[in-house]
Parts: C-alpha cells; sequence; structure tokens
C-alpha cells in the first residue's frame, strides 16, 4: 500500500481523489499496490464536500500527516505560499516525497526546495505548477541532459487565455468573460494573479530557470498583463488578420537571457493564434532536437489532477530523475535588448500624446481620444521611457508586441 497525505482538498486535490477512486484497479495493476489517500489536510474538517473520503481521513492539523509514518508522499495542493513551503520543507526533511501543483511556492523557493529534496535523496516534482495537464516538465527535464536550451516559449495562463479567446472569437466582454472562467474553475482565487500576469511569470521562472540552468526570478522578468485590454483594441487586432495571446518567452542571449511575459499580437498563420480557450502550449528549442511544441489543457479538476498524479506514479515506480535538475550558470540579464515591433492604444489621449505617438508610429490605426498606433522596430526599454513620460496610469493604454 502506498499511503498519500493530501494537503488541500479544492478543485486540484478533488481531482485528485476522484481520479484515485475511478482508477484504482488500473493503479494496483501497474504499480503492483494500492495508491491510498489515507489522510487529508483541510481547513474545517466539519465542511461539506462533494467527495466522498472516510470521515477519520480528514484533519486540520498537519501533524497529523507529517507524523504518520506510512505516509510516504505528500501531495500539496493548497494553493497557499507560505504555509505550503512549511508544509513541503517539513515533509522533506522528515523523509517524504513531495509533489505540488503550487506555481507560487516552486517559483518563490526553487532552488532551496529541489537542493533539499536532493540532499534527502527524495523526489519534489511539480508537474501541474506549469500548463496545468500538459506533461512538460518531465520532458524538458530529460533533453536537459543531451541538449543545451537556447528559448522556451509559452502561453501558459488558461484564465488569460480563455478570455482572450472568447473576446476576439465573441466579441463578448472582458468582465463577463473573467467570471465565467472563475466559475469554470480556471482563475486563481484571487484572478488579479491571472491577468495581471503574475501566475504566467512565475511559471516562466520555473521554465526558464531549469531551460537556461541558471536562476532566473521572477523580478528579472518583464511583465505586463491583460488587464486593460479593451473591444477597440481587439477590433485593430482583428483587422491586422491576428488575435493576441499573453505570451511568455525566455532566451539564451550572449552570456545571460532576455525574458518577458506580454500580450503579443500573433498573425492567424502563427501557430500560437491555434491555442484557444483554457488551452495553453509551451515550445522549447534544443541545439540537438530543435523545437519541441506541447498542447494541451492548461488549468481546470481533472486535467491539474491528471498532471499531479503522473508525478505520483513515477513516485511510485521509482522513475523520477534522481538529483538537482537546477543549473549552476550565472546568467546576466539583458531585458535592456528586447526590440521588437508593437502595438500601443492610449485612452483619453491629449493633443501632446497623440503627437508623440505620431513620432514613433510607422502606421496609424486610430486618433482622437483614444490613439493607436503600430511602431517602426524599437527597443521595449525606450517605449516603456516614452509611456512613463505621459505619466499615465497602467489601466490607460494597452501594448502588445506584433510576431508574425
Ligand atoms: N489560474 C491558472 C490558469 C490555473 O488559469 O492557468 C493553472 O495554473
Amino acid at each position: 500500500m502506498i499511503n498519500i497525505g493530501l494537503l488541500g482538498l479544492g478543485t486540484v486535490g478533488s481531482g485528485v481523489v476522484e481520479i484515485l477512486k475511478n482508477r484504482k484497479d488500473e493503479l494496483k495493476n501497474i504499480t503492483g499496490q494500492e495508491i491510498k489517500v489515507k489522510k487529508v489536510l483541510v481547513k474545517n474538517i466539519n465542511k461539506e464536500r462533494q467527495v466522498k473520503l472516510e470521515k477519520e481521513a480528514l484533519t486540520d492539523d498537519f501533524e497529523q500527516v507529517l507524523s504518520d509514518e506510512e505516509i510516504s508522499i505528500v501531495v500539496e495542493v493548497t494553493g497557499d505560499l507560505e504555509l505550503s513551503y512549511k508544509y513541503i520543507t517539513e515533509s522533506l526533511k522528515s523523509g517524504k516525497h513531495v509533489v505540488t501543483a503550487n506555481k507560487a511556492v516552486v517559483s518563490k523557493y526553487f532552488e532551496e526546495l529541489s537542493s533539499l529534496a536532493a540532499e534527502k535523496n527524495l523526489a519534489f516534482i511539480y508537474e501541474a505548477s506549469v500548463g496545468g495537464g500538459i506533461p512538460v516538465l518531465k520532458p524538458l527535464r530529460e533533453q536537459l541532459s543531451l541538449n543545451e536550451i537556447s528559448e522556451v516559449q509559452g502561453i501558459l495562463n488558461g484564465t488569460c487565455n480563455y478570455i482572450l479567446t472568447r473576446m476576439v472569437n465573441e466579441g463578448k466582454g472582458y468582465d463577463e468573460i473573467l467570471k465565467i472562467a472563475q466559475e469554470l474553475g480556471y482563475a486563481e482565487a484571487d484572478p488579479t494573479a491571472d491577468v495581471e500576469g503574475y501566475d504566467t511569470q512565475r511559471k516562466l521562472r520555473i521554465l526558464a530557470t531549469l531551460s537556461l540552468q541558471g536562476k532566473i526570478t521572477e523580478e528579472d522578468i518583464l511583465l505586463d498583463g491583460i488587464s486593460s485590454i479593451t473591444s477597440l483594441d481587439i477590433d485593430h487586432i482583428k483587422n491586422m488578420d491576428a488575435t493576441v495571446k499573453l505570451i511568455a518567452e525566455a532566451s539564451a542571449y550572449e552570456d545571460g537571457f532576455t525574458a518577458v511575459v506580454q500580450p503579443t499580437i500573433v498573425k492567424n498563420s502563427n501557430y500560437f493564434a491555434n491555442v484557444n480557450m483554457a488551452f495553453n502550449s509551451v515550445a522549447f528549442k534544443g541545439d540537438n532536437v530543435g523545437e519541441l511544441k506541447f498542447y494541451g489543457p492548461g488549468a481546470g479538476k481533472l486535467p491539474t489532477a491528471n498532471a499531479v498524479l503522473s508525478d505520483v506514479l513515477d513516485i511510485v515506480l521509482d522513475i523520477y530523475r534522481k538529483g538537482n535538475p537546477l543549473g549552476e550558470k550565472v546568467l546576466k540579464n539583458y531585458n535592456e535588448k528586447i526590440r521588437g515591433n508593437y502595438y500601443l492604444r492610449i485612452s483619453n489621449a491629449n493633443e501632446e500624446i497623440v503627437h508623440s505617438l505620431r513620432a514613433i508610429a510607422n502606421n496609424v490605426l486610430s486618433l482622437g481620444s483614444q490613439p493607436a498606433i503600430l511602431t517602426d522596430e524599437i527597443e521595449l526599454s525606450k517605449l516603456m521611457e516614452i509611456i512613463t513620460s505621459f505619466n499615465i496610469e497602467k489601466k490607460d493604454y494597452f501594448l502588445a508586441r506584433i510576431i508574425s
């Protein structure tokens, strides 16, 4: 019998219980053992729940999980940052393998938790933290042994992609679709993390650090979210025979890297243009394998729980990669070198702003109080300087890079 200590019984936790129950016999055939959720840490033991568990399995005391010597794997799906850090460190220190879906904790404590697990010869794996149900981190870790990875790129947030897809395809309003994304269980408890891009930034931090084999933190990544997009932007973008996605990208650059999360206008013929709704995609380039692309459901209960259980299965079968997967390269941040062609729209613009915009435009899409332009190739840092000089709030402009 393999006993799991499950921390959290929200959307993902319930999915884990459900899949384990439905696949009980198959899992037993493959592993030769029953995989059982022995204890579940919840905030309120008396709350009515849809998932059926033995009453005595529920506890509100983490010590009950930690001190249970029969529990060999802790599955952390609480969604809480500092508590989960405590749970994960204590679990590893007491000899338990850890699987987590929590990108915030992996991102913040990546180096520390990876080396603690390696030191203890235990698994610390987090497939569900990036790309929801897509198996991407395991193949990436595998390819790292054989390749130098030069670039990783992706649509990493299901909520943003769902909102953008429905705004473009159906002309629906931003707030209305965000609400539906929350109801469907795609969004974070606080959806600001989704729409302002923090969730994507965390996922890119994880992907970039693994891919480029050196520490790239959240602060190293330039960030812009999607919350200021309007129906006027959508109209302009559709007229360009294009769509818009929140794209995360990290690339090797000289003795360092560039890393950015930003709204990106992609021509309809581009691969990413066809990644729609709550689907995600991750592409990375290795010097031997070339470009690999991964595509699948980026959020939601069962896909995410499925990714969590893939990690559990790898531990049970003892086929997870041993050792610390993080590299020790010291990488310089070259984000000031990021350049491209951009779309910029400003609301409530005065004449002076319109004049400045005209000076950097190679195409003017609209004028008046809501001017929108396309720029020539320009450094992002220079464009940001110009925008900052307008002294306008973030909610009053929308900036997107344009790629073909
Ligand atoms: N809120 C996240 C998303 C969940 O929308 O992608 C999956 O990480």
